[in-house]
């Protein structure tokens, strides 16, 4: 299928990155934010990354000034009508992106595809809310975005060959990994993932050791990166909780149980990086 024109709905720190390189691509991109100044914001962000990219040579300014000029910020969501591709990487709560899936249905054309950042959720529920389900698929980029190589592809139970093979080609064209997976709760990435982080939540609320202990034996000892709550810091801890809860739910089982820690975080605001505060403060 030939790919053209992508709407990147959620402008937070994934669809920020994702509608970097989607332009990166080559594609043109309308960002939609039901908070404009957060895509304003997110532009503001790309621009600074592609500044950095330009001063490293890494891009020329050429590349730097074409690459925004393919970003254009809509605040009608209207202009879903006219793009090939959506990608929708908005809160991580099923009612929020059914109820949007339902709307897109209805706006855009028979041939686009509807694609979900979901970290954790069914997209063959998300897909039955729209009378499209062959053309709805799971692509969960990593974060942060711009860096990150893979891109999770994970198909619902109605998703069709084409859809998943020009998922997985865009996918090649920005740069990223494919890796496909069934549509389980959390995929592969955060049933993994995130019971590690929740775990190093509970070594905390237990007292077993401070915050940045805790993320010292994981750099140090594991070569992680980062350690897993300043990672949850910047996945975001209401992003953490959502798909905590989605686990715990989906799989029924008390392992995936949230740390009340977490919870509390939550409930007081400190979700982390994007809010300034979390298990650390940020500016
Ligand atoms: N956007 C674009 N570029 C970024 C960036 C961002 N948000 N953050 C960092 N970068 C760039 C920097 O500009 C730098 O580029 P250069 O090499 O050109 O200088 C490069 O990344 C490396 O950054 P730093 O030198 O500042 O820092 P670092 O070496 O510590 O690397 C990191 C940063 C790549 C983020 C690294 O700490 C890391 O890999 N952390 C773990 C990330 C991870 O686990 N992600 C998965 C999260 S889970 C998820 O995404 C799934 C989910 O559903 C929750
Ligand atoms: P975020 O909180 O940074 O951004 C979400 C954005 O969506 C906000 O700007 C908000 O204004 C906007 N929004 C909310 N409801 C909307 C609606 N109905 N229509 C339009 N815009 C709406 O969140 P994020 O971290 O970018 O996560 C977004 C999605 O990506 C979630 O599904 C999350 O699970 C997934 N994800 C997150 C990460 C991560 O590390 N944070 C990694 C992979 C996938």
């Amino acid at each position: 299928m030939n790919m053209n024109k992508v709407m990147v709905i959620g402008a937070g720190q994934m669809g920020g990155g994702i509608a970097q390189v989607a332009a990166t691509a080559g594609l043109h991109v309308y960002v939609f934010d039901l908070n404009l100044e957060q895509a304003q914001q997110s532009v503001i962000t790309i621009e600074r990354f592609l500044e950095k990219a330009v001063a490293k040579k890494k891009i020329t300014a050429t590349e730097k000034a074409d690459i925004l000029s393919r970003i254009h910020i809509t605040g009608e969501l209207s202009r879903a009508k006219e793009v090939d591709l959506v990608i929708e990487a908005i809160v991580e709560k099923l009612d929020v992106k059914s109820q949007l899936f339902r709307q897109l249905d209805k706006i855009c054309p028979p041939h686009t595809i509807l694609a979900s950042n979901t970290s954790s959720l069914p997209i063959t529920e998300i897909a039955a809310a729209t009378s499209r389900p062959q053309k709805v698929i799971g692509m969960h980029f990593m974060n942060p975005v711009p860096i990150m190589r893979l891109v999770e592809v994970i198909r619902g139970l109605a998703t069709s060959d084409e859809t998943f093979n020009t998922i997985e080609q865009l996918a090649k064209t920005m740069n990223k990994v494919a890796v496909e997976v069934n549509d389980n709760p959390g995929f592969v990435s955060n049933r993994v993932l995130m019971p590690m982080i929740n775990e190093a939540i509970y070594c905390v609320y237990e007292g077993v050791a401070t915050v940045e202990a805790v993320d010292d034996v994981m750099k140090l000892g594991m070569n992680h990166p980062m350690g897993p709550l300043t990672l949850a810091d910047h996945i975001g801890l209401d992003t953490c909780l959502s798909i905590m809860e989605i686990l715990h739910e989906g799989f029924a089982d008390s392992k995936y149980r949230p740390c009340p820690l977490l919870r509390k975080y939550v409930k007081a605001g400190w979700v982390g990086k994007k809010s300034g505060r979390g298990f650390y403060t940020y500016d």
